[in-house]
């Protein structure tokens, strides 16, 4: 369980409309149900319950009380002890009314901001958008290098046959180069 304590919390009343990035709680389940059904084009469905489940890995954006975005996360299985330890920024959505302002980019931050404190090799995601990502550092990625999201998830996807004909975009952040501690050699005499 994520403590609540130790995720900061994001503010913004700079802009002419103010909004407030938090961890989610129960109750905002619901919300955040209606919102990823709401972009079936998009996003994949998520049960309440997975929801319920995951509420932790959730942030939400409240405007106004009223819950207006959210973004979640996922480890990637691994076998064994974690040698490439990945996770995955998932079910990102501002509704239409709340777009425009600062939503989707603060959602995606502070995701990155807590994630990066269990010190992943990467994050990584699927998207039709590339571009909205590129800023952040993530670049688009074979999907061939993440078989592991392929068969822990995209292999249950009902709207495509096979991962590779779906037309979102792999993209990846990388935050420790894998092989740099291998490749890396002492210099001759030291
Ligand atoms: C993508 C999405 C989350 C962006 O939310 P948002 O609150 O409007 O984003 P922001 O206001 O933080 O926008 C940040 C920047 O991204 C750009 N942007 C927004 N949507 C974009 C898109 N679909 N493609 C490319 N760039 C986009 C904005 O123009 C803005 O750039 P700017 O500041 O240089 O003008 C929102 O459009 C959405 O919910 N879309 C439907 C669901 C979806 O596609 N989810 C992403 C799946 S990975």
């Amino acid at each position: 369980m994520v403590s609540q304590k130790s995720v900061r919390t994001n503010r913004c009343t700079m802009s002419r409309r103010t909004y407030h990035i938090r961890p989610a709680k129960f109750p905002d389940a619901v919300p955040i149900f209606m919102l990823i059904r709401s972009h079936p084009r998009e996003l994949v469905g998520r049960s309440l319950s997975d929801i319920v489940q995951n509420v932790d890995r959730f942030f939400v954006a409240e405007r106004e009380g009223k819950v207006v975005g959210t973004v979640s996360w996922q480890i990637l299985p691994e076998i064994g002890a974690p040698k490439d330890p990945s996770i995955e920024i998932k079910s990102l959505a501002v509704e239409p009314g709340s777009r425009g302002i600062g939503i989707g980019r603060a959602l995606v931050k502070q995701t990155i901001a807590h994630v990066r404190g269990f010190h992943p090799c990467r994050i990584i995601l699927l998207t039709f958008y590339p571009r909205f990502f590129v800023p952040f550092g993530f670049r688009p990625v074979a999907k061939r290098s993440l078989m592991y999201k392929l068969y822990s998830g995209c292999i249950n996807c009902s709207k495509y046959d096979s991962p590779f004909t779906c037309p979102e975009i792999a993209m990846a952040l990388d935050l420790h180069p894998r092989h740099a501690s291998v490749k890396r050699r002492r210099p001759a005499g030291v």
